[in-house]
């Protein structure tokens, strides 16, 4: 099983990187976000939701729903110390808000969170899993879900072929450029397509997580946006 404690995450300096200078480097993240809430406000607004966020970093997605509801109960998911230090100073003004420090593999394999959900959702995290912690993870998901409840993921995905994948890689680093010239920020991010392929990142072709999510039982399984190896993806419970 994957250790979170051997991964970079568990080091705060990395965290920090990564918090402080997401929107710059992780491509088209705005536009990542504004479609996860319009999932929302498509499919599970009007109504009092109960989401749970895995992996949910410094909280930037949670935040993002509830700035367009903020009657959503949130449970918020990660194992860095240093991450959820930073969602509980974003999410200060919220009430309905619980955070908790488990790593997946405690949450499949003790069940730590016995309640279900209307929407669970995770951004940029569920990667650091292999194939089949992926697929427990997935199992967990429907089973968390309340029926007719959905799952949203934004995640990078691997390509289906060498070519495919250097491309991917070049799309993003000119993005990343673009980005940079943009903000006029002083600092270079071009090499973090580089980085990416490092041990910690464990991407899987996003067909075989679709068949996945489909032989799990989940509805309406499709990826909503696709650019590069960015990608959502997502499907409902029956
Ligand atoms: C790339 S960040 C994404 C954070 C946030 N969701 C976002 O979109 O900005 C990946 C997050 O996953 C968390 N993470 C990585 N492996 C994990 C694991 N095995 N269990 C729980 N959280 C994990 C990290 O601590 C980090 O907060």
């Amino acid at each position: 099983m994957t250790d979170f404690s051997e991964t970079n995450w568990a080091k705060a300096d990395f965290s920090k990187e990564y918090a402080e200078n997401a929107d710059i480097f992780i491509l088209e993240r705005r536009r990542l976000l504004e479609i996860l809430k319009s999932f929302y406000r498509n499919f599970l607004a009007g109504r009092k939701n109960n989401i749970l966020d895995l992996g949910c970093g410094d909280g930037v997605l949670t935040r993002e729903l509830l700035g367009i509801d903020g009657s959503i109960s949130a449970t918020l998911v990660d194992a860095s110390d240093d991450m959820l230090r930073r969602a509980k100073e974003r999410l200060k003004a919220y009430e309905e808000v619980r955070l908790i420090k488990t790593g997946f593999q405690e949450l499949l394999e003790k069940d730590a969170l016995p309640e279900s959900f209307d929407f669970i959702v995770s951004s940029l995290a569920i990667h650091h899993l292999d194939k089949g912690e992926k697929n427990s993870l997935f199992e967990y998901i429907y089973s968390h879900l309340n029926p007719g409840g959905y799952f949203l993921n934004i995640d990078v995905v691997l390509s289906p072929s060498e070519g495919l994948e250097e491309w991917y890689l070049l799309l993003w680093k000119e993005w990343i450029v673009e980005r940079q010239e943009a903000l006029n920020s002083r600092e270079d991010f071009t090499d973090v397509p580089d980085r990416y392929k490092n041990k910690d990142n464990k991407p899987d072709i996003l067909e075989d997580q679709l068949s996945a999510l489909k032989s799990i039982g989940f509805k309406e399984v499709d990826c909503f946006y696709k650019y590069g190896i960015f990608s959502v993806y997502g499907g409902r419970r029956k």
